[in-house]
């Protein structure tokens, strides 16, 4: 695969830097997620890219920071991801309750039927690194309010518990362990030493701040549920969206296999009946050898489902292994143009620096520059300027995409 040499772009990343995160809705932050996009970027990206009653798609949602993004700015949107905590966590968001109050009375409803069910929720069948995180009680609770939550069919809790699952912090509900990936900190925090960290921790007080928290800075006005979405869970390699019907694609897809989504969501994933998370990372387009057939497939699904004339921005990370560094936004360039027969073209590339260390595998290392690469796929020549769609027919362009 031949790369493209695509021109950089000036970038004011300012514009997100600094105090973002404290203006952000505190919905962003319902559940972690490795390589999640920083939402005041994605504000930046929908104010540029798209305009008020647009249907946007994110087909590699993860934690679903474009969608949610989208709705609060008045923009439809499909989220997809392949991985189930992705697809919780995002329709969590998306379907949160418009006011505080509701979540709470949600909250104690489940909590009431979680003291009914949990001293007869049986520990033997669990698996032994299941159990090692958690006070037995605290588990029995988790695991009723799971299956109370999944009957109910409640994202937005779902994705509350998820959150609060592991952390060293007194707030959650494992044993001290790492926040984003799974591992136990007994030797930091010796249970001979602390022992009241390995004590009970009560699921009601801890799901009841959670919400509480959720709320904080909530930005839902009157509108929130009135703008348009939907979420699925499937491969990005085949897209179950028409023709031509969507106005922006903004992603961030998998960088050459650079972080593990499954592995590092393993016990969020056994909560969501992801009995072993090989099988799903094996299913992602996870590991460098797939990468550029199923990216190839993935970008010819993007170009078909883009309406000519619109944008398709993706946020892209260069990747170091084993002393070869791959310019990731040259290379899906290089595919676009080659799967569109050249309808897509980049038009540039923006450079921002990723403030942030992340975790991803050993040998290789991603790059701390996150790039933007912007896409458009060329207008037809006959093709008339496309009005400004009120949110009332962002309903209509949903159903049409998803006839
Ligand atoms: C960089 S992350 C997206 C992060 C997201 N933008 C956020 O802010 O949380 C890439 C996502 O692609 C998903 N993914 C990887 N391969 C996929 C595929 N073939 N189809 C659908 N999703 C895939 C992973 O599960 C992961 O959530």
């Amino acid at each position: 695969m031949e790369t493209t040499s695509v021109p950089v772009l000036p970038l004011n990343n300012g514009l997100w830097q600094g105090c973002y995160n404290g203006r952000e809705s505190s919905l962003h932050q319902l559940a972690p997620y490795v390589g999640k996009l920083k939402s005041g970027m994605v504000n930046v990206l929908l104010e540029t890219f798209t305009r008020r009653g647009d249907l946007v798609l994110d087909p590699f949602c993860g934690s679903g920071v474009v969608p949610l993004e989208s709705i609060l700015m008045g923009r439809a949107t499909i989220a997809s991801d392949l991985s189930p905590y992705a697809y919780v966590v995002t329709l969590g968001k998306l379907s949160a309750p418009s006011s505080r109050s509701e979540a709470l009375h949600a909250a104690e409803d489940v909590l009431a039927q979680v003291d009914e069910l949990s001293p007869r929720i049986h520990l033997a069948s669990i698996p032994e690194w299941v159990i090692q995180f958690f006070h037995p009680r605290t588990l029995q609770e988790t695991l009723a309010a799971f299956q109370i939550l999944k009957k109910r069919e409640d994202y937005f809790l779902t994705a509350c518990l998820l959150g609060i699952l592991h952390h060293v912090r007194p707030g959650f509900l494992s044993y001290p362990a790492s926040h984003l990936t799974p591992y136990l900190r007994t030797r930091m925090y010796p249970p001979e030493s602390q022992p009241q960290l390995y004590s009970y921790r009560d699921l009601r007080s801890r799901l009841l701040a959670k919400v509480e928290r959720a709320y904080r800075r909530p930005d839902l006005d009157e509108d929130w549920g009135g703008t348009p979405y939907k979420v699925f869970q499937v491969n990005a390699m085949l897209l179950p969206i028409k023709a031509e019907s969507i106005d922006a694609i903004i992603s961030s897809p998998p960088y050459f296999g650079a972080l593990d989504y499954a592995r590092d969501n393993r016990l969020r994933l056994w909560f969501l009946g992801v009995p072993d998370w090989r099988n799903l990372d094996k299913a992602l387009t996870a590991n460098q050898k797939v990468y550029i057939p199923q990216m190839t497939q993935c970008v010819a699904e993007m170009n078909r489902v883009l309406r000519p004339g619109k944008y398709c921005v993706l946020v892209l990370g260069d990747v170091y292994r084993d002393g070869t560094t791959r310019n990731t936004a040259e290379v899906i360039a290089g595919i676009a143009h080659d799967v569109s027969h050249g309808q897509l073209v980049a038009e540039g590339v923006y450079s921002d620096e990723i403030p942030d260390i992340r975790r991803s595998r050993r040998r290789t290392r991603t790059t701390k520059i996150e790039k933007i690469l912007v896409l458009k796929k060329r207008p037809r020549r006959t093709q008339l300027p496309s009005p400004s769609f009120p949110t009332a027919v962002a309903e209509e362009r949903l159903a049409y995409a998803l006839a």
